[in-house]
């Protein structure tokens, strides 16, 4: 089966980095949110971060404009989604969201049409099994920035396809990743072992032991880490952290516990970049 024509459900952080390097890689992409603001914000990410290639030399004004040219932002799902060959689904990262998007999706895709679920942890198998299509359901996990993170981790539920998995596979190569397969578990590999460091990087400043940046730069200078843990957790999004050590927590016990600090900056709306103030101000 070839992909032709992708759709992405988000525009947000992830979802727009998708869009970006799914269109950059010659794919056809409908960018559906469902707000205007969401979906402009999307567009005016993916304008700066191609902007910045042509300013760097490293992309012509002419290649910018046929990427975004493929693009076709919409707040419509049908419009979206109707003859796309395969959905993203980026949307906010609770299971009953999620589930009601497939739902609807349903009626409006073709049988054929392949579903890509990004999340940070949450059960594939449990999302494919409310579909009428499991085997053709997997999970694609991106890295913030995408358009810079190398990495695409592909998790395979429980009845997912061999033939899915090479799809999903191909197509991760195609939009410029390398891949890893891994079984279903919660937050699958990268976040079982990133989220718990960052987790513990909470833990370590609520306990005194040293301050936020001397947190960070201790982790950058003495692990050779691109960015601190706390830096890190602000650029991921620390609700999103939260959710994810949430669910460990929930299904693999109290070596997850999360961090009350952690707990207290999401209560608090500073989730980061995002919101201009996490674990520090922006
Ligand atoms: N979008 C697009 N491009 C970006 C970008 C963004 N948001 N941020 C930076 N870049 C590009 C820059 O343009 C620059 O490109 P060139 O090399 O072509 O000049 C390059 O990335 C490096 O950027 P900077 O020099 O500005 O800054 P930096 O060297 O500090 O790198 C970083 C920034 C790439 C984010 C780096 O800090 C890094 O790699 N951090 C770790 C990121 C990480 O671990 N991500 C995974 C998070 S976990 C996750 O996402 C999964 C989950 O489910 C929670």
């Amino acid at each position: 089966m070839e992909i032709k024509k992708v759709c992405v459900l988000g525009a947000g952080l992830m979802g727009n980095g998708i869009t970006q390097v799914c269109a950059q890689a010659g794919y056809e992409v409908a960018m559906r949110d469902i707000e205007q603001r969401f979906i402009d914000g999307g567009m005016k990410t993916i304008t700066k971060n191609l902007s910045r290639e042509v300013e760097k030399g490293k992309r012509t004004k002419e290649d910018m404009d046929v990427v975004l040219g493929r693009i076709k932002p919409t707040l419509d799902l049908k419009e979206a989604a109707a003859g796309a060959d395969v959905v993203v689904e980026v949307v906010i990262e609770v299971m009953d969201v999620k589930k009601q998007v497939y739902k609807e999706l349903m009626s409006i895709v073709s049988k054929d049409c392949l579903f890509f679920t990004n999340t940070s942890g949450l059960s594939i198998t449990e999302m494919a099994a409310i579909t009428d299509r499991p085997a053709k359901f997997i999970g694609t996990h991106f890295f913030n920035p995408v358009p810079v993170m190398k990495l695409l981790e592909i998790i395979r539920g429980h009845e997912t396809s061999d033939e899915t998995v090479e799809i999903a596979k191909a197509w991760g190569k195609k939009i410029g990743k390398e891949v890893v397969v891994v079984k279903e578990a919660p937050a699958f590999a990268v976040n079982r072992i990133l989220c718990t460091m960052l987790n513990e990087a909470f833990f370590v400043l609520d306990e005194g032991i040293a301050e936020a940046a001397d947190i960070d730069k201790a982790m950058v200078l003495g692990c050779n880490h691109p960015i601190g843990p706390l830096a890190l957790s602000d650029l991921v999004g620390n609700e999103t952290l939260l959710r994810v050590i949430e669910g460990l927590h929930r299904e693999l016990g109290d070596k997850y516990r999360p961090a009350p600090l952690l707990r207290k900056l999401v209560r608090a709306g500073r989730f980061g970049r995002k919101t201009g103030k996490g674990v520090y101000d922006y």
